[in-house]
């Protein structure tokens, strides 16, 4: 053919990192038929959706078969309950978000994905290690990704004077809780980067994808930090508070105010959705309504206690054999220094082949993840027990 692909793509790694996983499982798994093998490795919710949200959708769905209560398109930014639900939501921190500046989506991954589609050649600054999907969707669209170092010494949290590449107008990616470290940002440290965005004229994209695992006094959104409205978005998820990683659904908080010279972007991002969003299905919206009612956030709560025990556990095994960890308190992952300076992958290997454990390469989260390695608690707790008896023997 003459038609010209967009070889942005070919800068990328050939396979996204969990397919990588995935293949080489699957792979060990054929050659070893009789293998149980445990996986830690993606951070994919096991247990089932709580009955507050399951009773909702179920009664969505009963309204969808009747004449008077059946629905069409959803609206392609969320149904009004939906998003006065996630504005109340905010409310608990005193974090005062408008209805109309939220964007429901079908979750996390897509509007981290999407978002770059509405602005135009940036530089962008993405800590390193961190979630693989900032990366590579910026690439995509063809722009100049700058690194920022997280490191031991700096707790994985990097901050504006840890930046190499001058100070200058960025897209500057924050992930807290992040994946994969489990750090944290301080109130502090969040705004000392609104600080640094105000000055130099920089977007904060702020992934709070993990907010709900916060257990100690610590920011829960960006929005929390004064001067955070005129200077960031914020991305957050029913994926991992409640359960909805099958289910999908999140939403974005794009203030109405955020100018980008001279440009609204929120009407640029409604705009985007409009054009190529059809919006969350009914049932999946009454869903994530009720996982925000009292009884919802309970019950979703309960499951983010079980998700916490096995956090424990590992980060106990870590502790007892004098492994560096980061992590496992306000966070689903605990980020580990690989024992004996082995390489992340070869930890992968050794850990798959010797113990049939499955976790993931730090590696794979970037250059600054080489010699670490991530497991994620939100196995079963008998999977999870099993996993770290195994990891007892061999580590
Ligand atoms: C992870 O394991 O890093 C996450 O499950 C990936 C995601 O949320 O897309």
């Amino acid at each position: 053919m003459k038609i010209k692909a967009n070889t942005n793509f070919l800068s990328i790694k050939e396979t996204y990192l969990f397919s990588e996983i995935g293949a080489r499982v699957r792979k060990y798994s054929e050659e070893h038929p009789e293998a149980s093998i445990i996986r830690l490795g993606i951070g994919d919710v096991t247990l089932p959706l709580n009955k507050v949200v399951t009773d909702a959708m179920t009664k969505a769905v009963s309204e969808m078969g009747v004449k008077d209560t059946f629905r069409g398109y959803p609206p392609e930014y969320g149904y009004d309950f939906l998003r006065e639900a996630i504005s109340s939501y905010y409310k608990r921190n005193n974090v005062d978000i408008p209805a109309s500046d939220i964007f429901v989506s079908d979750g996390a991954k897509s509007d981290c994905g999407n978002f770059p589609d509405i602005l135009g050649n940036n530089e962008i600054l993405i800590p390193d290690p961190v979630y693989p999907v900032y990366i590579d969707s910026n690439t995509m669209n063809g722009n100049n990704i700058n690194l920022v170092k997280g490191s031991i010494e700096n707790g994985f949290t990097p901050m504006p004077s840890d930046i190499t590449t001058g100070d200058k107008p960025y897209v500057i990616y924050i992930c807290s809780p992040n994946n994969p470290t489990g750090a944290v940002y301080t109130a502090e440290g969040l705004k000392a980067w609104v600080d640094y965005a105000l000055k130099t004229g920089s977007l904060i994209v702020f992934d709070a994808a993990y907010e709900a695992f916060i257990s100690e006094d610590l920011p829960r959104s960006i929005f929390e930090i004064e001067g955070a409205g005129e200077c960031a978005i914020e991305i957050c998820s029913f994926s991992k508070f409640a359960g909805f990683t099958g289910t999908r659904c999140g939403w974005t908080v794009v203030p109405a105010g955020l100018d980008a010279d001279g440009v609204k972007l929120q009407k640029l991002w409604a705009r985007r959705q409009a054009t190529k969003f059809n919006g969350v299905n009914y049932p999946v919206q009454r869903g994530a309504e009720a996982a925000l009612s009292v009884e919802g956030i309970k019950a979703c709560m309960e499951a983010i206690d079980y998700y916490r025990a096995n956090a424990k556990l590992i980060a106990d095994l870590m502790t007892r054999k004098g492994i560096f960890f980061t992590g496992g308190i306000n966070s689903p992952y605990i980020w580990l220094k690989c024992p004996n300076d082995m390489g992340s992958w070869d930890f992968f290997d050794m850990l798959l082949n010797e113990a049939q454990v499955v976790g993931t390469p730090g590696e794979g989260f970037g250059e600054a993840g080489a010699g670490f390695f991530r497991l994620t608690s939100f196995g079963s707790s008998e999977a999870t027990a099993e996993a770290v008896a195994r990891l007892d023997k061999l580590l």
